[in-house]
């Protein structure tokens, strides 16, 4: 396993659209995803796509564990997600702060859709199929935006609510999660 170095903003190959996965259950795929929980983990993610390693392919993954820290924070299961589709049950939108692996210290309010269904494939070819609410929902929405070269400063409506952590801090930002770097 190896930890890939994470694509900061102003990289142009976040910027491309991704390629649907065609081979499923294969060694490359296999190490590719443990490669990747492993960038994740070393980088303090929440969710992490995988052209933001320079792999030009539709490949997420992402998941939030309880946290004592914050008790009351969502959880969202650990998943891998391959050629994702997002279908929108709700045309309600809510606005959160988000930050990103590939903008690193800094944070923007966001708006997303609060209900999704959303499906696609893991490693190894098996169909995944879920509903999603908050939380789940914008780190699904905000992950599958990197597959299509959009990052969320891209969905920033007001840029005077954008900008580094820490002259964020005890500002205007609550920590609602414990790690939104996603
Ligand atoms: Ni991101």
């Amino acid at each position: 396993m190896s930890i890939h170095k994470v694509l900061r903003m102003g990289d142009t190959r976040l910027l491309r659209v991704a390629e649907p996965v065609t081979a499923f259950d294969t060694p490359e795929l296999q190490q590719l995803i443990e490669d990747m929980f492993e960038t994740m983990k070393a980088y303090d993610g929440a969710g992490l796509a995988a052209p933001q390693i320079g792999i030009n392919q539709r490949i997420l993954i992402y998941g939030v564990d309880k946290n004592p820290r914050y008790p009351d924070a969502e959880t969202v299961p650990m998943t891998v997600l391959i050629n994702p589709e997002i279908t929108i049950l709700s045309e309600e939108m809510d606005m959160d702060w988000e930050g990103c692996l590939s903008l690193p210290g800094m944070r923007g309010i966001v708006s997303r859709y609060t209900h999704i269904r959303y499906s696609g494939y893991d490693e190894k070819g098996n169909e995944l199929e879920r509903e999603a609410k908050g939380f789940h929902a914008r780190v699904v929405q905000h992950e599958t935006d990197h597959l299509d070269g959009i990052l969320y400063p891209q969905r920033i409506t007001d840029m005077r609510q954008f900008g580094f952590l820490e002259e964020l801090n005890g500002k205007q930002i609550t920590q609602r999660q414990p790690c939104d770097n996603v």
